[in-house]
């Protein structure tokens, strides 16, 4: 087997690096492109054999030497790295040091996630509009800064915090126990210090660019749902569904997102020496002075690569690969599919603050090009019968010409499947809706 292909042809073989929806939905979208033929997910889950052409790998996604040796074993072409944890860790950088292709930043390029101060100060050296901030590695240090500001900030503990690190508070009493907090321990290591940040407000739109150390493409702008309940309240969960291309940011608002943010980013990036290849993904929020970023992500978005896989064209396998190999310029431009795309999350009972699981699922959909069901917390049992096994289990996504007829299909999809304590959200998208959901009172 030739395991270098030339750089005009893509990745025969892949793997794909994660256990939840993402990495299903990059998976799926790999399967598709010509030239590719057999993608592994490791650990993958419950659904992973289920897409055409892909496989389970049983391999955590912390265990670097067996993902290294697995791949010489399998000739593997191409690795993409999903989820935060394994980059932040070095994974990519253990199996670029094996001599393999790998989408998905090393550790280095990983701390504009794994540490909010490092990413907040490369923002204000790069000039890239960012909240102003504070940052502070004591208690004492944190509450000075707040009481000297005299208004409630936003507290955020430095490290990853599986999106659970953030406090939006209201009032300085909720300030102040958010930093206790922090400092108690909370969060482990990523409580060691932590960024005080002024409250903005505005509309906020998820923006990923594929990078390749030095150039960039965008993808179309998507926005989630963090909040678990209808109407966009209660607490925040790695996100309940979500929409592409999102109308808030038009042709010229991303064409500004790359200008102000994306490029200065990938420049300060460069200049640090950090040879970033993969995915920079800029939470923005829209405010009444401009856009500003919120948060950097160093993987995509989860549901938003779900949403936005489906859009994507044949060429993706082709670019990931020209990205790792740090030569997008090598790749076929990009194309995205005209329409749009609509993703609900179907959780399980008592996320996120706890998640049953082990209910059997019982899917009865028939599957066509324009509607996917990505798993995500599922896996099969010794019998082979697919059961919930975590919070987030199912992401449901179908796309359309309209946002209207994207979403009824989507729910449609939903409605066909079945476990004990399905928990979804009925008004994903309404912001882009002018019809309500099924079961959705007018
Ligand atoms: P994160 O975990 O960093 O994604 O933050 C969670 C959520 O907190 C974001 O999606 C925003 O809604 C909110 N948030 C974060 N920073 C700010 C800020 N400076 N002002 C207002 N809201 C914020
Ligand atoms: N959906 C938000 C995230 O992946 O961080």
């Amino acid at each position: 087997m030739n395991a270098s292909p030339s750089p005009a042809s893509g990745p025969a073989r892949i793997l794909v690096v994660g256990g939840g929806g993402r990495e299903n939905a990059l998976a799926w979208a790999l399967a598709r492109c010509p030239g590719v033929e057999r993608v592994w997910i490791a650990p993958g889950n419950g659904g992973s054999t289920a897409i055409p052409g892909a496989e389970r790998l049983p391999l955590a996604e912390s265990d670097a030497e067996g993902l290294t040796e697995a791949c010489a074993r399998l000739a593997i072409e191409l690795v993409v790295i999903g989820p935060e944890a394994p980059l932040a860790a070095g994974l990519a950088d253990a199996l670029r040091a094996a001599g393999l292709p790998v989408f998905g930043p090393g550790r280095d390029g990983a701390r504009l996630e794994a540490s909010k101060s490092w990413a907040k100060q490369l923002m204000r050296e790069a000039g890239v509009p960012t909240a102003e901030h504070w940052s502070a590695s004591s208690e004492e240090q944190a509450l000075t800064a707040l009481e000297a500001h005299g208004r409630p900030l936003v507290v955020k503990a430095d490290g990853l915090a599986a999106g659970k690190g953030v406090t939006v508070a209201e009032t300085m009493e909720e300030a102040r126990a958010a930093i206790t907090e922090v400092f108690a321990g909370r969060f482990g290591e990523a409580g060691a210090s932590l960024v005080l940040e002024e409250m903005l407000s505005g509309p906020e739109v998820s923006v990923f660019a594929l990078c390749d150390g030095r150039q960039l493409v965008l993808l179309p702008p998507a926005q989630d749902h963090k909040r678990i309940g209808e109407g966009d309240t209660g607490p925040n969960t790695g996100g309940m569904g979500a929409y592409a291309p999102a109308p808030l940011l038009d042709a010229e608002g991303l064409e500004q997102a790359r200008r102000l943010v994306l490029e200065p980013t990938l420049q300060a990036l460069q200049s640090r020496g950090i040879d970033y290849r993969g995915v920079i993904y800029a939470g923005l929020m829209l405010t009444e002075s401009g856009l500003k970023v919120i948060e950097f992500n160093c993987r995509f978005g989860d549901p938003e690569c779900e949403t936005l896989m489906p859009l994507l064209g044949p060429e993706l396998a082709q670019v990931l690969l020209a990205c790792a190999r740090g030569r997008l310029g090598d790749a076929p431009p990009l194309t995205t599919l005209p329409g749009c795309s609509a993703c609900v999350i179907a959780a399980a009972e008592g996320y996120p603050l706890s998640a049953r699981s082990g209910d059997a699922i019982e899917i009865d959909l028939e599957s066509g090009d324009d509607r996917q069901l990505f798993h995500a917390g599922t896996r099969l049992d010794e019998e082979g019968v697919c059961r919930t096994a975590g919070g987030r289990v199912l992401a449901m996504v179908a796309q359309a010409p309209d946002f209207d007829t994207a979403f009824e299909r989507a729910y449609e999809g939903l409605a066909q499947v079945r476990f004990e304590g399905i928990t979804y959200r009925r008004d994903i998208g309404h912001q882009v809706r002018r019809r309500p959901a099924p079961g959705m009172r007018p």
